[in-house]
């Protein structure tokens, strides 16, 4: 009998406090009218300055632990996909651990940027279809806000605070994860392109980086916009032909929620209705890591994702990295 890796429950959770386009307004040179045409965001859930990335997280995990109906004893792995840890080390998977009480699981971080989700769905479904492991908590989270710089208006108006997991486990069941795909082009790893420069090994956070705002997203909007649109159709059709699955199947299609420009276009692209293709941006901006699995969350709540429905989920990132996810609820 085929082994297969299946989400048995969901969860996510957003900060409280909103920042709409309107107090954007008063803090850079901007209209809610600009945002909303070029972006399609309306606003953003916005950390309080006590709250890390990991705390946001430890609300997701227990929710979709309770609804998997798991012991947090019994997950045997818990992966984080996140740019903006806690700290760089420990890593904030082990946080995630002590919050939940996962005592019995490994616990590491996943750097693969708004595509980082997906990396850990495919490793998670690796793990156990291998037969290694039955129970890997995988969570995509960010707090994004300490690393927007508030005076850029060509980036500070995208980018949102959230976290997002899944409870995946080993199943002799059919439905589950049905093709996964991943891939990177270490040729646009280009602070230019989207990134932040210091902080890291190669530009350390001097007072100097930090008054010429190196520890602060910089990003060439138009660039990215034009690899999104262009790879997340890629890496879609990538997962449709592993599973010989055309793509009239899909009951929903969740892109990244990183402007609604480019899921229009990804939807258009892949020939997927308006109807089927789920889009929280204008709530939430953008939320990197998060974008996906708060979706799914989401459309399982509201009842748009059911049991045995077909679902694509599709993402790109820095680096450049993307992936895509076909499963069966
Ligand atoms: N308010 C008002 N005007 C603005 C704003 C703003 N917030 N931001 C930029 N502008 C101005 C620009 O300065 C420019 O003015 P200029 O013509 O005088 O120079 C003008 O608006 C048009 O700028 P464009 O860059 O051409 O605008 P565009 O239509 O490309 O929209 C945007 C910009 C929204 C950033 C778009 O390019 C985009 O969404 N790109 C993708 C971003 C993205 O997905 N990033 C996340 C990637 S995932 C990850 O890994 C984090």
């Amino acid at each position: 009998m085929k082994r297969n890796a299946k989400i048995t429950g969901t969860g996510s959770y957003l900060p409280e406090t909103v920042l709409s386009n309107s107090d954007l307004e008063k803090m850079v040179d901007t209209s809610d009218e600009w945002i909303r045409q070029r972006t399609g965001i309306v606003e953003r859930r916005i950390a309080e300055d006590d709250i890390a990335t990991s705390d946001l997280s430890v609300h997701a995990a227990r929710l979709a632990i309770k609804r998997a109906q798991v012991d947090p004893l019994d997950i045997q792995m818990i992966l984080v996909a996140t740019v903006t840890p806690d700290t760089f080390f420990p890593s904030t998977a082990c946080y995630v651990q002590k919050g939940i009480g996962a005592k019995n699981a490994s616990a590491m971080d996943i750097s693969a940027a708004c595509a980082g989700f997906l990396y850990g769905l495919d490793l998670a479904n690796g793990l156990i279809v291998s037969g290694q492991y039955d129970t890997i908590l995988v969570v995509g989270a960010e707090v994004f806000n300490n690393i927007v710089d508030w005076n850029d208006r060509n980036t500070c108006v995208l980018f949102g605070d959230g976290a997002g997991a899944a409870v995946v486990q080993a199943t002799d069941e059919e439905n589950g994860i049905i093709a996964s795909y991943i891939g990177s082009d270490g040729d646009y790893a280009d602070i230019d392109l989207l990134g932040i420069p210091a902080g890291g090994s190669r530009m350390p956070v001097t007072t100097d980086a930090i008054d010429n705002n190196l520890n602060k997203i910089k990003m060439n909007g138009r660039e990215v916009f034009k690899l999104g649109v262009r790879l997340m159709p890629e890496a879609a059709e990538r997962a449709l032909k592993k599973a010989n699955v055309s793509v009239d199947e899909i009951d929903l299609l969740i892109p990244h929620q990183a402007n609604l420009r480019i899921i229009e276009a990804v939807g258009h692209r892949l020939g997927v209705p308006r109807e089927k293709v789920y889009v929280n941006v204008d709530k939430y901006g953008n939320t990197s890591a998060a974008t996906v699995i708060i979706a799914l969350d989401e459309a399982i709540r509201e009842g748009r994702a059911k049991p045995d429905d077909l679902i694509l989920l599709v993402t790109f990132g820095a680096g450049l990295t993307w992936g895509s996810t076909l499963l069966r609820l």
